[in-house]
């Protein structure tokens, strides 16, 4: 089996490619992916695979081989972010205000791929394949959630997804068994002071000097309140306020994250966040608004279906291909798939000779990647099914 499924998948090189530039050239963010829904749309209906839709703009797909077996879910993610994207690739997104700089654009055309290979083999497996399209991966609360609440999981026993990884070369994949990535939270503080003359400070409450405080008092959550051996990261993203050289400002902003991987240093971490806000506040005698918001939950493999993957890889890719890492400290809400069914999360290398990292306006992936992908997920359903020939 593996032989033809190899062949098959290189054969299908060039229309993977084109799938991925074509998506690339047109990317939509969170719930805007109606585009890209209708191009997958259009590619299920041709191949007599029945859709639905499901969360808004995400699809919902099910091929059906001989009847009897299991069924197992295989998920892309379909949205692009919010970013003008630069350099001078032919492929270039069209849309100013958004780009794939994630890779998704990837993910959807190796799941694409997957879908045609498995569809000329549906009288060969037992059981079900389920196909999720799902839309806004980037924001919170994130399109997986409400995937499952319209019954995305249905009927599912088991899921795969993967994310193209530029820390990897092109090719090999990482896997951790357990907690891979991390929760991602996010806060925002607003200090409240009272404004005036910068030449005048006795006669103001000062937001700048408080929100200072706040940074460094904050760096402490990490050093003294958790312990050195679990991992959480506190940082923050903005600091904004004030007008002009000579006044103080009445309030200032702040924004950060907080990175974690077990609910326990979550809570303290928040905590901690709050209690140090507060007070840090009140001994200047300035007040604040502080908010946090919790991200999508840590993603937890599985560790047989690690095991699974791992020997899937090792028949197709060859076991050369299986990278050793650690857990990351990004979020991503096939997460919540994993809290439901059983299954694993990968990172698929697409990195050789790609120098700008994930989000960057620049970002591109190595194109190669895509047909070997697409193999991977073929065969992870197909040997999840139990239909090696
Ligand atoms: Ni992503």
């Amino acid at each position: 089996m593996i032989d033809g499924l190899k062949k098959d998948a290189k054969k299908l090189t060039g229309k993977i490619i084109e799938w991925r530039r074509d998506f690339h050239r047109h990317p939509e963010i969170a719930y805007q992916e109606k585009r890209t829904s209708s191009v997958i749309r259009q590619f299920l209906e041709s191949l007599d695979i029945p859709v639905t839709t499901c969360a808004k703009t995400g699809l919902r797909g099910i091929l059906e081989g001989i009847p009897g077996g299991k069924t197992v879910a295989l998920r892309a993610d379909i949205d692009a972010l919010p970013l003008k994207e630069e350099g001078d690739k032919e492929y270039i997104s069209e849309n100013p205000e958004a780009a794939h700089a994630c890779g998704h654009d990837g993910h959807m055309a190796i799941l694409m791929g997957a879908v045609e290979l498995l569809s000329r083999r549906k009288d060969r497996f037992k059981g079900n394949v389920v196909f999720l399209f799902q839309p806004s991966e980037e924001r919170i609360p994130g399109g997986a959630k409400k995937m499952i609440e319209e019954g995305a999981l249905e009927g599912v026993d088991a899921a795969f997804g993967l994310h193209l990884w530029q820390p990897l070369p092109t090719g090999s994949i990482g896997i951790v068994k357990g907690a891979m990535m991390a929760q991602p939270d996010d806060f925002s503080i607003t200090v409240k002071g009272k404004g005036g003359h910068g030449s005048m400070p006795h006669t103001t409450v000062d937001p700048i000097l408080v929100a200072s405080h706040l940074v460094v008092n904050i760096q402490s959550i990490v050093s003294r309140n958790v312990d050195p051996l679990k991992p959480v990261v506190v940082s923050f993203g903005t600091v904004k306020g004030g007008t002009i050289y000579n006044i103080i400002p009445g309030e200032v902003s702040l924004t950060g994250t907080v990175r974690t991987f077990d609910s326990s240093i979550q809570s303290l971490a928040e905590k901690r966040l709050r209690e140090i806000t507060e007070e840090t506040c009140k001994a200047f005698g300035a007040t604040a608004e502080f908010e946090y918001e919790k991200g999508y939950p840590p993603l937890v493999n599985h560790e047989a279906m690690v095991d699974f993957v791992l020997e899937v890889t090792a028949k197709t890719l060859g076991k050369d291909r299986i990278q050793t890492i650690d857990p990351v400290m990004g979020g991503e809400d096939f997460a919540y798939f994993l809290q439901k069914v059983p299954g694993a999360f990968l990172f698929f290398g697409m990195g050789d000779g790609m120098e700008f990292p994930h989000h960057h306006p620049a970002f591109d992936l190595d194109e190669k990647a895509l047909p070997q992908a697409t193999l991977l997920m073929t065969s992870l359903a197909l040997e999840y099914l139990g239909t090696a020939e």
